[in-house]
């Protein structure tokens, strides 16, 4: 977990809303926390074990198991490049290499300046417009290569 600089008062309203020593809020408790900071810090979290009594690794493993939770903070646009078969076959590696070289991240990375978050993801279950990628959760189909540039920046 990266350790960054949160505000221990908005940890700490999340974690009064469980009760104290009750690890069975565990899950619960880290979405509220990844849903307030984008991401789950390591001094939340750390704050979280104290508060339900849970030891710390437990709190990584379910951060690190479910998807819905990143330990790393995120860029304000998240950009994610389905890469399912249907995409794959008509070209979603071009549109990933295109933006690794637009962003200058890999896959799964987030620029410096936390603009930008490059995740590739599996079938989305819009094969029809493929290869779809979606920005902050909007779905962009039919992409061409050569487009991302604009399209990452606000242009259609
Ligand atoms: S494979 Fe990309 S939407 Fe289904």
């Amino acid at each position: 977990m990266t350790k960054t600089c949160v505000d221990p008062k908005k940890a700490r309203k999340i974690l009064d809303r469980y009760p104290s020593g009750d690890g069975t809020s565990l899950i619960h408790a880290l979405q509220d926390i990844q849903a307030e900071f984008g991401y789950v810090p390591c001094e939340a979290a750390e704050l979280l074990c104290e508060h339900l009594s849970v030891p710390i690794s437990k709190a990584f493993s379910a951060a690190t198991f479910y998807k819905a939770f990143s330990l790393e903070p995120k860029g304000d646009v998240v950009i994610r490049v389905c890469t399912g078969t249907a995409c794959h076959i008509r070209g979603a590696q071009t549109l990933v290499d295109e933006l690794c070289s637009i962003l200058n991240v890999a896959p799964g990375k987030t620029t410096k300046d936390l603009k930008f978050t490059l995740e590739t993801v599996n079938c989305v279950g819009a094969c029809a417009m493929a290869p779809v990628v979606s920005l902050n959760g909007e779905y962009h189909g039919n992409v061409q290569p050569g487009t991302m540039s604009k399209k990452i920046r606000g242009g259609k």
